[in-house]
């Protein structure tokens, strides 16, 4: 099948070269000129593992390619899909103003019937948007040709995006026009063993679909999140009781796991814009406004524990990082918790040397010139003369470091651990000052 996506950042790049991979003839665009040019020279401007070897092969192929060139990319796919990026407003709903851009460049350029898919996450209504920007574009050109509207939003994750697309869990497809219907489900056919992971519905029931599972994750995170912090005070330990309550199949174990607080380029906006949406309707997602606090207050617990040991005067103070990236296996510093302590420590008084496998030239970007921070490009290389490691993102490079090399690096042995990587009892019997979250604190 012949298709075009609008957008080549992390969910347009994915959903591209994956549809290439089954044999599809892909057009990836971009209004990034920059990202354009570093894709057609082979490069991959974003880290996701296994990308770049699933892009390379698809291009020798001839099956992806990319362009800036608007008219040609709306020319060449029956099927079009938009997945440019949706961010916050001012109010924190959610700003449509590339979707609806990319909706008038289809309708300007469309000739014959096409299948207008929106991927980004949109509110409820945004379906009725995209029809009508397309339907103005064809009138001012007195162009009369049918066209169909797919809700088709992502659930993939950064970091294993190519794998959940490769093998999701389900596709939720949302339209009303029978044609559309048929061409999505022999689309995705060869991504799921039978049809029944393809959940066909309506256009607004899939848009509140994708708000609804991000929600329902927030949720998790910072209910967990609350019983961590209840759990240490209390000298409970809540690994034992992640496991305790993840075994009750109505739990589960996954995405049980107490930290610094949800970042990334989804769940805070997809919060938000949620919550907007209520209360443009007069409804209050009660649950809603408690995660969105929780999760605020959690990105300063890390903070919090430093201050209770070091004062609130962090002058002449030196701190090692491990991890910037919101989450493991991605280069995404959109509202990563890292930044918060970062900003925190360096506004008082503290130095910073931080690493991370893959997202320093990212950090570089969204932090520029930020005094008191430098990067190095090794775990072990920002450790010399800090007063602590401060772990913020639970790569599995600093799951098993050499404890013996760590305290020597360090000028004192002493760790605050925002993502619960090592075990309390052995950190004591390697002589390390050690605060987790929500498990015992080894102390002076
Ligand atoms: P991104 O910011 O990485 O990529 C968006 C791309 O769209 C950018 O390269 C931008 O230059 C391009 N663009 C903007 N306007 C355009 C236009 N008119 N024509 C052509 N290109 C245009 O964003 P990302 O992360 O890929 O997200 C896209 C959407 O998917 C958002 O709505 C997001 O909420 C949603 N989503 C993101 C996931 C993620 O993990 N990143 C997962 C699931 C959904």
């Amino acid at each position: 099948m012949k298709i075009t996506v609008i957008g080549s950042g992390y969910v347009g790049l994915v959903t591209g070269t994956c549809l290439a991979e089954y044999g599809n003839d892909v057009v990836c665009l971009d209004v990034d000129a920059n990202k354009i040019r570093i894709l057609q020279e082979g490069g991959v401007p974003i880290f996701e593992p296994g990308l770049e070897e699933m892009i390379k092969r698809n291009v020798s192929a001839g099956r992806l390619r990319f362009t800036t060139d608007i008219k040609e990319s709306v020319e060449h796919g029956t099927i079009q899909f938009i997945a440019v990026g949706t961010p916050p407003d001012e109010d924190g709903s959610a700003d449509l103003k590339y979707v609806v851009a990319a909706a008038r460049s289809i309708g300007r350029y469309m000739h014959g019937y096409k299948v207008i898919v929106d991927k980004s996450t949109v509110p409820v209504g945004t379906g009725d948007k995209v029809r009508a920007a397309i339907s103005d574009e064809l009138a001012q050109r007195g162009e009369q040709t049918s066209f169909a509207i797919v809700s088709n939003p992502e659930f993939l994750k950064e970091g294993a995006a190519i794998e959940d697309f490769m093998r999701p869990d389900r596709i939720v497809i949302g339209t009303d026009d029978d044609t559309a219907k048929d061409l999505m489900n022999s689309l995705y056919a060869p991504f799921v063993r039978n049809h029944d992971r393809i959940l066909f519905m309506d256009v607004r029931s899939a848009e509140m679909t994708k708000y609804a599972a991000n929600a329902m994750l927030a949720t998790r995170i910072s209910f967990m999140n609350e019983l961590a912090n209840l759990s240490e005070v209390m000298g409970a330990d809540i690994e034992l009781v992640r496991k305790g309550i993840g075994s009750d199949p109505r739990i589960g174990y996954h995405f049980l796991y107490p930290g610094v607080g949800y970042g990334g380029s989804c769940f805070p906006k997809d919060v938000q814009a949620l919550q907007r949406t209520a209360n443009e309707h007069g409804i209050s997602l009660k649950v809603l406004d408690a995660v969105e606090k929780a999760n605020q207050a959690q990105k300063s617990v890390l903070v919090d524990k430093i201050v209770k040991r070091f004062g609130n005067d962090l002058k002449g103070k030196h701190f090692a990082l491990w991890g910037l990236a919101f989450k493991p296996n991605t280069d995404d510093m959109r509202d990563a918790p890292s930044r918060v302590i970062i900003e925190y420590l360096l506004s008082h008084g503290a130095t910073v040397a931080a690493h991370d496998p893959v997202a320093i030239h990212e950090a570089q970007r969204v932090m520029p010139d930020w005094q008191g921070l430098s990067y190095a490009d090794s775990p072990m290389a920002v450790l010399p003369d800090a007063d602590a490691l401060v772990i913020v993102t639970e790569w599995k490079a600093f799951r098993s470091p050499d404890f013996a090399d760590v305290k020597t690096q360090l000028k004192n042995p002493l760790i605050f651990d925002g993502r619960n990587l090592y075990d309390p009892k052995k950190m004591e019997i390697a002589g390390f000052e050690y605060y987790p979250i929500g498990r015992q604190q080894v102390t002076r």
